[in-house]
Parts: C-alpha cells; sequence; structure tokens
C-alpha cells in the first residue's frame, strides 16, 4: 500500500502532530523523516496532554511500529529524556526504532548555533538554538557522527578524536569559545549509545517489508515547507537535509518516491511564524493581532506560543498565495484545516488571494527575498461565525459561514479538505474522508 506523508503547508506548527495523532490509527507503521529537536509536536488525547519533538506522535498507538528515520538528528540526551517521560506517563516505547544511520546532535551544535546567530546580526534567523542547523552542515559536510557510531566503541573514540580536534579550532579560533573535553564527551555519549541501543535498528529494511506487505505507513513532517531549505523563504529557513517539504519523506526513511502516494497537507486557518523572516500577511498589534495570538472564542488555552521555545508566535491571515505554493510543491492529495475554532470571535476574516508587486497582480511566490518584503497583500473578506465550533462533528453543523470559509481555503489549495480541526484534542474533528481509504473513526 501506498506511504501517506503528512507535511506542514505554511511555517511550521499547523497541528500536524495533532492530524498524525489522529491518522496514525489506520497505519501499522509511524516514522519521522527530518529534522531534529528544533520540531515541537503537541499531542493532547486520552493520556493527557504531551509535547514531542522526536519521537513520532504514532506511539499513542502501542502496537504501532513507530520509526525515528535515517533523515531525522538526534540529540540523545533529548531524546532519552522524551523516553523517560513518555515510560513515566504510561505510554509504551516498546514498538520505537531509531535508525542508525541518523545524525548525532554532539555538544558543539548547540554552542555553534547560537554563536552562528549573534555573528550574523542583522542576517540571524531567529533559530530554535536547538544545534539542528548546525547538526545538518556537518552531515553535509560529511564529518557527523551518526547512531551507529556510538555503539562502536573504538570508532567513536578514533571518530569524536578527530571531529573534536576539528571542532575545538572552529570554536577557539572562530567564535573564541573555550574548547571541549574529549574524555568527557566520550564518556558521556559512549553512555548515551548504550541507552538507546535497544531502540537501534535497521529501520531502511524495516520500513521497506512493511511497505512489500503492504501495510499501511505513516510518515510525520516536521516543520513547514515555507521553512524548507530549497523551496522555503531563504534565507528563513531551516537547514533539514532530506527536505522538509513531502517530496524528502521518501529519502528520510529509505522508500523509493513511487512509494508516496498521498500527501496530507496541514494547514493552520490563519498564518503563523516564529524566528524572523518576511510574512506578508502579519498583523502585529491591535484586537485582531491579540484574537488571533489568543485563539479568542476557540479552544481554552492554546494561545499561539512555541512547543519547543515558548516563543509568542507571529500571527496574520491566511496567506492563499504561499499556500497554494506548497500544495502544489508537496502534491498535496487531501488537506487538514486546523484550529478554525481560534477564528470564531472575529466578525470578519481576511484572506490573501494575490500580491501587489511593484503595481503588477502576481500569485506566486516572490522570486527574492527583497521582493517578497516589497510584496503587498490583496485581501478578500469574508464573514464570520460568531460562535463557538469545538463541538462540531459533521459538516454540516457548521455555521453557514464557517463552511464558506472552507470551501474558500478549499478553492484557493486546489485540494479536498477532508479533516477540519476544532479543538486541540484527538476527537474535536469534523473528518469527511479517510486518507487511508479505509472506514472514518472519529
Ligand atoms: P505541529 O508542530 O505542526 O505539530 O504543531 P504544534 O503542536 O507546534 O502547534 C499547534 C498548536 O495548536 C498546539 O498547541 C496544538 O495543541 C494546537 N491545535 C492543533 N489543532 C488545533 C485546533 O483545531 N484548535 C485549537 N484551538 N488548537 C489546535
Ligand atoms: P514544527 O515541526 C516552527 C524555525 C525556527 C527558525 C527557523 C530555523 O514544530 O512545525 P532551526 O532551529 O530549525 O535552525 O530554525 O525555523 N523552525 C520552526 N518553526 N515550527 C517548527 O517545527 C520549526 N522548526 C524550525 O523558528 O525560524
Ligand atoms: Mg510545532
Amino acid at each position: 500500500m501506498p506511504a501517506v506523508v503528512v507535511i506542514g503547508g505554511q511555517w511550521g506548527d499547523e497541528g500536524k502532530g495533532r492530524v498524525v495523532d489522529f491518522h496514525s490509527q489506520y497505519c501499522s507503521v509511524i516514522a519521522r523523516y527530518s529534522a531534529g529537536n528544533n520540531a515541537g509536536h503537541t499531542i493532547i488525547n486520552d493520556r493527557g496532554k504531551f509535547a514531542l519533538h522526536l519521537v513520532p506522535a504514532g506511539i499513542f498507538r502501542g502496537e504501532k511500529a513507530c520509526i525515528i528515520g535515517n533523515g531525522v538528528v538526534i540529540d540523545p540526551a533529548k531524546l532519552i529524556e522524551e523516553i523517560a517521560m513518555l515510560t513515566e506517563r504510561g505510554v509504551s516505547t516498546a514498538r520505537l526504532m531509531i535508525s542508525e544511520h541518523a545524525h548525532v546532535i554532539m555538544p558543539w551544535h548547540p554552542i555553534i548555533d547560537r554563536a552562528e546567530e549573534t555573528l550574523k546580526g542583522d542576517l540571524a534567523i531567529g533559530t530554535t538554538g536547538t544545534g539542528t542547523g548546525p547538526a545538518f552542515y556537518d552531515k553535509v559536510g560529511r564529518i557527523g557522527i551518526r547512531v551507529a557510531d556510538l555503539l562502536d566503541r573504538e570508532f567513536f573514540a578514533w571518530k569524536l578524536r578527530n571531529a573534536l580536534e576539528y571542532k575545538n579550532r572552529v570554536l577557539q579560533d572562530l567564535y573564541h569559545l573555550p574548547p571541549l573535553d574529549y574524555d568527557t564527551i566520550l564518556t558521556q555519549y559512549t553512555e548515551y549509545g548504550e541507552r538507546m541501543r535497544p531502540y537501534v535498528a535497521d529501520t531502511i529494511s524495516y520500513v521497506q517489508d512493511a511497505d512489500e506487505r503492504g501495510e499501511f505507513i505513516l510518515l510525520e513532517g516536521a516543520q513547514g515547507s515555507l521553512l524548507d531549505l530549497d523551496t522555503g523563504t531563504y534565507p528563513y529557513v531551516t537547514s533539514s537535509v532530506p527536505a522538509s517539504v513531502a517530496a524528502g519523506g521518501a529519502i528520510g526513511v529509505g522508500l523509493g518516491p513511487t512509494a508516496l502516494e498521498r500527501v496530507v497537507g496541514v494547514y493552520k486557518s490563519y498564518q503563523t511564524r516564529v524566528g524572523n523572516g518576511p510574512m506578508p500577511t502579519e498583523i502585529t498589534s491591535g484586537d485582531e493581532m491579540v484574537m488571533l495570538r489568543e485563539g479568542t472564542g476557540g479552544a481554552a488555552g492554546t494561545g499561539e506560543y512555541g512547543t519547543t521555545t515558548g516563543r509568542a508566535r507571529r500571527v496574520g491571515w491566511f496567506d492563499g498565495v504561499l499556500a497554494r505554493y506548497t500544495a502544489r510543491l508537496n502534491g498535496v492529495t487531501s488537506v487538514a484545516l486546523t484550529r478554525l475554532d481560534s477564528l470564531s470571535a472575529l466578525e470578519s476574516i481576511k484572506v490573501c488571494v494575490a500580491y501587489e508587486l511593484d503595481d503588477q497582480r502576481i500569485t506566486t511566490l516572490p522570486p527574492t527575498l527583497r521582493a517578497m518584503e516589497r510584496a503587498k497583500p490583496i485581501y478578500e473578506e469574508l464573514p464570520g461565525w460568531g460562535q463557538d465550533v469545538t463541538h462540531v462533528r459533521h459538516l454540516g453543523d457548521l455555521p453557514t459561514e464557517a463552511r464558506q470559509y472552507v470551501r474558500r481555503i478549499e478553492q484557493i489549495l486546489g485540494v479536498q479538505v477532508d479533516m477540519i480541526s476544532v479543538g486541540p484534542e484527538r476527537h474535536q474533528a469534523i473528518v469527511t474522508r479517510d486518507v487511508f481509504g479505509g472506514s472514518i473513526d472519529v
């Protein structure tokens, strides 16, 4: 059976974790394929509220295989912490598997992440400071350390000596920072390796075998397509290799591209962004900004604050130009529209349908950073619905104006909306079509 990829269609935090938690009931393998613990996926289900950074959101369905794929970079301390947290809260990690090919975030990576941001000055990206970017630089630079390396003490000792000699020169000569101690890292990371050993597996063969057996595989994306290194709003992007867009899903777990037949695009009903970079539909002050950030009129306690860093997210109106761009970029076949409830208190809602750029009307991504900064959104205004929708489970029970809003977004994207999320909890959704083709069990 084809694998289904779940991707973020905006700048991250669209609610991918929430959507994966729901859809994982239909499949037997759930795998993360890119990024590191810069990702933060919030899940609220019968087990409680969880913030996951590395473990796939399918972990709550005990019997399913959950894989951290070869495309992910792993901070072992953070992963061990996450496993301990899940165990403590009664969530089994017995079927968690870690790719032996995944790269490891080493102690110098978060240090370099922060130092780079300082050095960049006005060009600072506003990274999560987790060391994810620098771990990918090392992967591409072919000096990265992989999970399998940690399990071979002699080889790791040799590899670490070489890597650290080089990194200590970088830390001292370039950033004027103190060097790191070889013995301390060797002991600590060997210990981390032993803690991870029971989970380490040949996940590439596992996923390929599962595919051959015809099992449903769900690939959980991290970040959003507009943060993708190649196709996002460069340079204000993340560094994942493979890409955070759907095409990266195949490489990041070891499948061929023909296995990826369906792509679920997760879109928030408006726009958010954390970190720096252009955001044409941003609202920077006033009541509408506060209402969007706090989700006034929707589910309580779900304001727009980062799962990983706690930073207040920038907010704005739904950007139809960028959304259409990412729907096509990912080959989205099904849309999950989240946080519709968060718009409930607004009298009217704007949707950007084009940009004005240098006296021209355009409907595609502006070609340069400067052009994107100059692009002025052209809005359509739709009426709000002024009532709580968190309890709605059937499309027909949504207020007419809310249905109109969803239909307009569907038209802009050119793809059917199959899931409308009206709250952060597993069952707070209107599902009209199961992406795996089976019966719907909300
Ligand atoms: P992810 O990174 O794409 O998994 O998204 P995050 O978990 O970082 O951010 C999404 C936030 O929205 C989380 O706090 C979710 O609990 C919350 N959320 C998801 N879907 C809905 C929804 O339909 N309504 C509301 N109010 N909150 C939602
Ligand atoms: P999830 O999976 C939102 C952003 C950072 C910064 C830029 C680069 O939860 O949707 P990095 O630390 O990756 O080098 O930072 O990317 N960013 C995210 N924003 N959600 C994420 O992941 C993000 N991962 C990275 O804020 O702007
Ligand atoms: Mg997030």
